[in-house]
């Protein structure tokens, strides 16, 4: 196998601007390339045929980082949670636990709360006034994990300042240390709080509970670490993602007026209160988040790490190489999508997913929320957009990444309430 050629490496001028850097690299080498990436280099995979190869068919070999021995950003904070677990055994026995409550017919419960959520947040504004909406989009979204994770609402939780930036993964050592400090404190608060309710026999059904009660195949529950590490890691990867797919979703409209008003009218005939069965009759809502999630993809790589020496589409790739598959790149190439830098939900209408569409990843690690996120955006969405109409003060915002896709810069805009 070494006889193969090791993947191109871009040796072009690096931009400051990672997306830039990638966007260059890719339109010169094509479907998988190196790139220099801090002291190393990274093997950026940017095919949807060697993604499924990366994130499911070698799924054995290409493994979370961690799996290495070395300590990744993230995993600094939420220690083995889902999102971060590099040993598979602990995993898949916490995965079988945890995923049955993230199951979309599990969350129609919540669909009140999300309704409810958005109400709160109109009530606190007045027409005509500027808006921070990366503010309120990250407020809104952690009220609901806090709802959600620990049955919290906003005057409660606000005892417990739970917040968790995926940009602390590439925070210094220091500032990880007095960050993690915080959330341990109130975390294990809160597990405590809860322990005291179950001895005085009362029942309260969310995250935290089920974490409690449950038992794997030998009869064993999880440690407070582990209840730790879980429940951090619903609250980093659940709030900042569907926050700033809220903000994307709005630029994306508002960067095509037609699909604005198409979106605005079906709302408009849509009298039934949100829940899991009204949704279904709003098609054009569901493709609008599709595109959003396409031309945004919040969390835009997945990360691996090779154990072994293999070959992935006729190169070789070392044993102990990082590879990204770009989800990024894979949603805004023009081999897979017409037209793939304009906004254009309908592409989504009538059509099943395509190959090329993987916002959630794939495989086993598979996004454990997606039904959460795909519900919580649409309702947040249709709701805010039945009351109100938002003017961006800026109509491009260049995305960033820090784990997450985000704005470059926080996003303002200018609020319309509509009469109802
Ligand atoms: C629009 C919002 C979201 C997007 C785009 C998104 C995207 C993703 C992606 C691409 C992965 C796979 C990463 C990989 O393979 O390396 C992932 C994993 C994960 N996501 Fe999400 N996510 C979103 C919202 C959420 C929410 C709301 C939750 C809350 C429960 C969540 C929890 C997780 C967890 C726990 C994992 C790790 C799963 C595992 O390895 O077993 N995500 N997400």
């Amino acid at each position: 196998m070494p006889s193969l050629p090791l993947p191109p490496c871009y040796e072009g001028p690096v931009i400051r601007d990672f997306l830039l850097t990638l966007d260059a690299a890719q339109r010169e080498l094509g479907a998988i390339l190196r790139m220099p990436f801090g002291k190393g280099e990274l093997i950026m995979v940017c095919q949807p045929d060697l993604a499924y190869e990366v994130l499911v068919k070698q799924n054995r070999n290409f493994v979370k980082l961690g799996a290495d021995g070395q300590t990744p950003g993230l995993q600094r904070i939420l220690g083995a949670g889902l999102l971060t677990n590099p040993d598979y055994e602990s995993w898949f026995s916490h995965r079988q636990i945890i995923q049955p409550f993230f199951q979309r017919h599990a969350l129609e419960r919540f669909a009140g709360a999300m309704v409810r959520a958005s109400e709160r947040l109109i009530e606190s504004w007045h027409d005509g006034e500027p808006i921070n909406l990366t503010k309120a989009m990250h407020k809104v979204t952690l009220e609901l994990i806090f709802e959600l994770v620990f049955s919290l609402y906003p005057e409660e939780a606000k005892a417990y300042p739970i917040q968790v930036p995926l940009s602390l993964a590439s925070a210094k050592t220091s500032t990880v240390r007095r960050a993690a400090a915080l959330l341990d404190d109130n975390i294990y608060a809160l597990i405590k709080k809860r322990k005291l309710e179950h001895e005085n026999g009362k029942e309260i059904s969310d995250l935290l509970d089920l974490l409690l009660k449950a038992e794997d195949t030998g009869g064993n529950k999880m440690s407070d670490k582990e209840l730790r590490d879980e429940l951090l890691t619903v609250f980093a990867a659940g709030h900042e993602t569907t926050a700033n797919t809220l903000i994307w979703a709005l630029m994306g409209l508002s960067s095509n007026r037609e699909a604005k008003e198409k979106l605005e009218r079906e709302l408009r005939v849509q009298s039934q209160s949100l829940s899991l069965e009204s949704l279904k009759r709003l098609p054009y809502l569901q493709a609008v988040v599709k595109e959003t999630l396409r031309l945004y993809p919040t969390i835009p790589f997945a990360p691996r790490v090779s154990l072994k020496d293999t070959e992935l589409g006729g190169f070789f790739v070392p044993k102990g190489s990082r590879l990204f598959v770009s989800i990024y790149s894979i949603h805004r190439h023009e081999t897979y999508w017409e037209n793939p830098l304009a906004f254009l939900p309908e592409r989504f209408l009538d059509k099943g997913i395509q190959a090329a569409y993987m916002p959630f990843g794939l495989g086993e690690r598979v996004c454990l929320g997606q039904h959460l996120a795909t519900l919580e955006t649409q309702i947040l969405l249709a709701s805010l957009l039945k009351h109100c109409s938002f003017d961006l003060e800026h109509k491009e915002i260049t995305p960033r990444v820090s784990i997450s896709l985000q704005p470059k810069e926080e996003v303002w805009a200018k609020l319309r309430l509509l009469q109802s």
